[in-house]
């Protein structure tokens, strides 16, 4: 039976890999976290496109369906490159994202944060304007939030003041909606709510990606129809240990046996 293949950088794509366990528990999932090279945020385009061709080829070797890059820099870079050019249909976690925000925005003032890459892409805003003309966007890098999450600092002093410093421009822009743009995000949603303030809703777009890839296989008539439960298989380009033990953090559970990969 046919695998769901998803990758990301490293650890964070278990956020979206969370949800697509959650909306489609029958699949079988092959997930490859790059963490031999990550973080892929600040590395160019040319690199990351690169890096995401190379994850796909080595997911195809695994006998995918379907492909899902978890990863924000590797969608907002790779995916209007690559995307047609393969015998599986590939899905990044952008164009969902970009929906809900453009549906959920009442004031048509949308704030996207992410890695510098993902940024300095203009991914985001290129969509949402494709989507609708009439939205304001400004966009905050906040290269810090990744470490402070794999870390474990999602509270306190430091996090709260780095966070307040980011999210500034975001905050005096009036914005009523906010794109997490990076996987690792969703994991400070206090801080950021908390900085923006009760009336701004925060756009995860994980449940959307999930809702998505179920779409996607229903209408190609690929979805799992056996009723037993999907099996999961985790592999890493470097430190499976590392991986093991932050990944109850992001997929809020214990992933053991993850299998580390030579050649990508
Ligand atoms: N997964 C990346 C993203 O969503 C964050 C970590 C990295 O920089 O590689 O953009």
């Amino acid at each position: 039976m046919k695998s769901i293949g998803i990758f990301d950088s490293g650890v964070g794509g278990l956020t979206v890999a969370r949800e697509i366990i959650r909306q489609l528990p029958n699949e079988n999932i092959v997930y490859f976290g790059d963490t031999a090279r990550v973080p892929y945020g600040i590395k160019s385009r040319e690199t990351v496109v690169r890096f995401s061709i190379e994850n796909i080829l080595f997911l195809l070797k695994q006998d995918v369906k379907l492909i899902c890059v978890a990863c924000n820099t590797a969608s907002s870079f790779a995916l209007p490159v690559i995307k047609n050019n393969f015998r599986v249909p590939i899905i990044g976690v952008i164009t969902p994202g970009v929906r809900e925000a453009v549906y959920a925005s009442q004031n048509k003032r949308i704030g996207v944060i992410g890695t510098k890459g993902t940024i300095k892409s203009r991914t985001y805003e290129t969509e949402i304007k494709q989507l609708d003309p009439k939205v304001k966007v400004t966009a905050a890098a906040c290269p810090l939030f990744v470490p402070f999450v794999e870390e474990g600092w999602t509270s306190g002093d430091v996090v709260l003041s780095v966070a307040r410093s980011y999210l500034k421009p975001i905050a005096e822009a009036g914005v009523d909606t906010v794109i997490l743009g990076c996987t690792h995000y969703p994991l400070l949603k206090p801080v950021i709510q908390g900085i923006l303030g009760k009336q701004v809703t925060l756009i995860d777009s994980a449940k959307q990606v999930a809702f998505e890839v179920k779409k996607i296989l229903a209408s190609e008539d690929m979805l799992n129809r056996s009723r037993r439960s999907g099996k999961h298989k985790f592999y890493v380009s470097d430190n499976p240990e590392w991986f093991s033990s932050l990944a109850q953090r992001f997929m809020g559970r214990k992933v053991a046996d993850v299998r580390k990969v030579v050649n990508v």
